[in-house]
């Protein structure tokens, strides 16, 4: 069995899908670190060298890739679904939950957080609200279910998730 959690970058995707994982007994992936692996430095550094195109052809394979492969929780990157075929594999080889997050919510989340190159700008909630516009219908083509991650703890998200699998 494949979940893949897709949702906004602080939508809570990697904590709330290694939890699950456990729960589940499942291996927990994250694609932002295989993308890592592969190109040895920081998505950060690697966006700044080589520019996000570059970078979207790096992910793209790298979901193809773990789509195809073991049973896992996969979390993956904010922008995956920016890519059709991203959108299709997931779609079509996991069970995908988007998780739900208003872009001031996760504003709250991740204003101290200076890894996220698309949010190193000087407003970075008018950026989250642009990308919230941009892609939430995606998110939502993208996942067979949709849970809000505003109010219930990580363990309550945890059993939201497991009972509509
Ligand atoms: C991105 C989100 C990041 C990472 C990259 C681009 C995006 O992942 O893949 O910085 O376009 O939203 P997280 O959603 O895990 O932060």
């Amino acid at each position: 069995m494949k979940i893949a959690c897709v949702g906004l970058p602080g939508s809570g995707k990697s904590t709330v899908g290694r939890q699950l994982a456990r729960r589940l007994g499942l291996r927990f992936i994250d694609s932002d670190q295989v993308i890592e692996q592969r190109i040895g430095c920081a998505i950060r550094e690697f966006f700044e060298r080589e520019g996000e195109a570059s970078f979207r052809d790096v992910e793209q394979l790298v979901i193809d890739e773990l789509t195809l492969g073991e049973s896992c929780v996969l979390s993956s990157g904010g922008g995956t679904v920016l890519r059709p075929a991203n959108r299709q594999h997931l779609h079509e080889r996991a069970h995908v939950v988007y998780l739900h997050s208003a872009p001031e919510e996760v504003f709250r989340r991740l204003r101290h957080d200076q890894n996220r190159p698309l949010l190193q700008v000087a407003d970075p909630l008018a950026r989250l609200r642009d990308l919230y516009t941009a892609r939430d219908a995606l998110y939502r083509e993208t996942a067979h279910f949709v849970i809000e991650t505003g109010r219930p703890s990580v363990a309550t998200l945890v059993n939201m998730i497991a009972m509509q699998l």
